[in-house]
């Protein structure tokens, strides 16, 4: 994260997804039509396809709704972090049509009675999807609202049935460096981790987010199923996942482990301790000139202070 910082908020003038998926479909079928596998027409329905919206998610509104004014769409998707495809702000949006997020496997496993590998579809069909609109805080001093599609963590880790041994949950994404080119380099260690104390991953404002806007997630920004932890610095919000394990010790994660001074295992957001290179103190919400203060845990300590009580959250970073 704090390798390439652009001090500009600047977005490229085109809509990301739709014409990355075009471009990966259309490399396709131009082999198919030269193979003689498939009529020259084809690639007319398919650029027609390829250009239709991801797909709608019916969602009922959630609870912890922020009515702040949403971030844009075409902001969400085309300035963000996901390292798998590239250090720069707008990597993903460019890069993220390797990505395959369907068909599609999460296992949920470890020290629970139930241990599952679901079908990312079937488990959307059957989780009652809530939109819930949040602040995402990214350690490195941009924000954003985003109304999210998805569920509770915690319905998922119910159905599996934790064990009482269970205290810690991580989390981890897919690596497969042919659809992630960026895990071909040394970036970060692959794949990406991440973990929460397990009374976190209960925490009903804790969701796993299957969409975005009211549609499916574009694949720059997580697909099919990613993270969501709204208190926390927006790098605990791990995208893409392929494992979900709940564990009896703190698990390792990704920044914690490649710079252990600068990122803690707990990431709360805090305007009160800096990050050994700059403060915390304020953010630039996307698409505003003037910065803001930043609010202890994001603007959510009322729901989850009570999870640190007692704790030193200078040490415990
Ligand atoms: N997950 C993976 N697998 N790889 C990443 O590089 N970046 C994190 C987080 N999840 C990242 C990731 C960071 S630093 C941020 S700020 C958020 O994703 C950005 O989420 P957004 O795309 O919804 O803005």
């Amino acid at each position: 994260m704090p390798i390439h910082i652009r001090p500009d908020y600047s977005l490229p003038e085109r809509e990301a997804t739709p014409e990355a998926l075009y471009l990966n479909r259309r490399e396709w079928l131009a082999g198919m039509i030269a193979a003689g596998l498939l009529p020259a027409s084809a690639l007319a329905t398919a650029v027609e396809a390829a250009a239709a919206p991801l797909a709608k998610l019916n969602a009922k509104p959630g609870p912890f709704s922020t009515d702040e004014e949403k971030t844009p769409l075409k902001a969400v998707t085309t300035y963000n972090n996901f390292y798998e495809f590239g250090t720069d702000k707008g990597d993903p949006a460019e890069n993220a049509h390797s990505l395959r997020p369907r068909p599609w496997t999460l296992a949920v496993e470890g020290l629970v009675d139930k241990p599952q590998r679901f079908d990312v579809d079937k488990l959307i069909k059957a989780m009652p999807l809530e939109e819930r609109i949040y602040r995402l805080r990214c350690v490195e001093g941009w924000s954003m609202v985003i109304p999210w599609v998805g569920f509770p963590l915690a319905s998922l880790l119910k159905a599996v049935e934790p064990q009482a041994g269970a205290r810690y949950v991580a989390f981890t994404t897919l690596h497969d460096p042919r659809q992630m080119p960026g895990q071909k380099g040394g970036v970060l260690q692959w794949p990406y981790r991440e973990g929460l104390r397990l009374d976190e991953a209960m925490h009903p404002l804790t969701l796993l987010a299957v969409g975005l806007y009211g549609r499916a997630l574009p694949n720059q920004n997580g697909a099919p199923i990613r993270l969501v932890v709204p208190w926390k610095y927006g790098f605990k919000s791990i995208k893409s996942i392929v494992s979900i394990r709940l564990t009896d010790k703190q698990p390792a994660t990704t920044w914690s482990t490649m710079a252990p001074r600068e990122y803690g295992f707990y990431a709360n957001v805090n305007p009160a301790v800096s990050h050994p290179r700059w403060s915390q103190a304020k953010e630039r919400r996307i698409g505003e000139f003037l910065r803001r203060d930043t609010l202890p845990f994001n603007g959510y300590g009322a729901q989850v202070a009570g999870l640190y009580k007692g704790m030193d959250l200078r040490r415990f970073y």
